[in-house]
């Protein structure tokens, strides 16, 4: 799960976005990894596909065989139908051709960023049904953990689920939202819906509990632990609990929350989150371990 923990601790950190150079978060003293100098002011940039290298394909593919030999059972249907949209992983995708593809299911586009993006910039793509993705592929040595979201956890974990129709609404109606919480001061408790949904959410299907999130279905080893293990608490899907509750960003979740549905999703999350934001800076904020006695535990 390593892979992401940095991208939405950026869309929380609060922003100093000053002066020329592109300013991204959560990077401590580090400069962020990748190259903003041929990023638009929108943060997008040319994939630039010519430059991979063999090794850079063959690294995609060993780390897309690894992941999809374990989708079975544990990963939604609508994830393992749409994977097949990424295309043979012989070669990393080209953005242009996925976007082909995804522009005539949902209307949603692929776009090139740098890496780590601005909360507004990001928020502010989605809005507009385009989905920013990571020019660039993890190191071989970082086959197992990768501290920054790479193109394989952009592409894979998030593409497929672009295909929905209702968790393609969702993503952007998430995007509009972000924007108002910028406006509100809210962002902190927004990332937390989507670092619970759309990066470590769960589905209670027919067949049992599957993983829809993103940052699950790129981790080697959390896939199978978030749906299997008995050591975290599982719950069902609470908004107000959600935006409340801390999360792990350097080790996996002790909690995840389940949806019944991608329609279940979307229409709790519809209302204007105006007054919710009010409430939860009165209730304040719940470990990621604890447990309420309002829980619905699977
Ligand atoms: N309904 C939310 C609001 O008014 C927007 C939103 C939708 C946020 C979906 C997240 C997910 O702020
Ligand atoms: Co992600």
């Amino acid at each position: 799960m390593a892979e992401v923990k940095a991208e939405v601790k950026a869309i929380v950190d609060k922003a100093v976005n000053s002066g020329a150079a592109p300013v991204t978060y959560g990077q401590g003293d580090r400069p962020p990894r990748g190259d903003y100098a041929g990023a638009r002011t929108d943060y997008t940039c040319e994939q630039n596909w010519a430059v991979y290298t063999e090794a850079d394909h063959d690294l995609y593919r060993r780390l897309y065989e690894r992941q999809a030999a374990q989708l079975p059972g544990l990963a939604c249907n609508e994830f393992i139908e749409a994977v097949k949209h990424l295309g043979a992983p012989a070669h990393i995708p080209r953005f242009d051709e996925l976007t082909d593809k995804v522009y005539r299911a949902t209307k949603w586009e692929v776009v090139a960023v740098p890496g780590l993006i601005p909360e507004e910039a990001f928020f502010s793509l989605l809005s507009q049904r385009r989905f920013p993705v990571t020019g660039w592929i993890r190191k071989p040595e970082e086959f197992d953990y990768v501290v920054e979201p790479d193109v394989f956890h952009d592409l894979f974990g998030h593409v497929p689920l672009l295909f929905n129709p209702m968790f393609a609404d969702y993503m952007q109606a998430y995007g509009a939202g972000g924007l108002k919480a910028s406006r509100l001061g809210s962002c902190e408790h927004l990332a937390r819906l989507y670092w619970y949904t759309v990066e470590f959410g769960l589905i209670d299907t027919k067949a049992g509990m599957r993983a829809y999130g993103a940052g699950i279905l790129s981790s080697a080893g959390e896939l199978r632990h978030s749906v299997t293990s008995p050591a975290p608490q599982r719950l069902g899907f609470d908004l107000e609990r959600i935006v409340r509750t801390r999360y792990k960003i350097d080790s996996y979740q002790s909690t995840y929350f389940v949806i019944d549905s991608f329609q279940q999703l979307f229409e709790a999350t519809a209302p204007d989150f105006t007054p919710l934001y009010e409430r939860v800076a009165q209730l304040g904020e719940l470990g990621a371990e604890e447990r309420l006695p309002t829980d619905r535990v699977y």
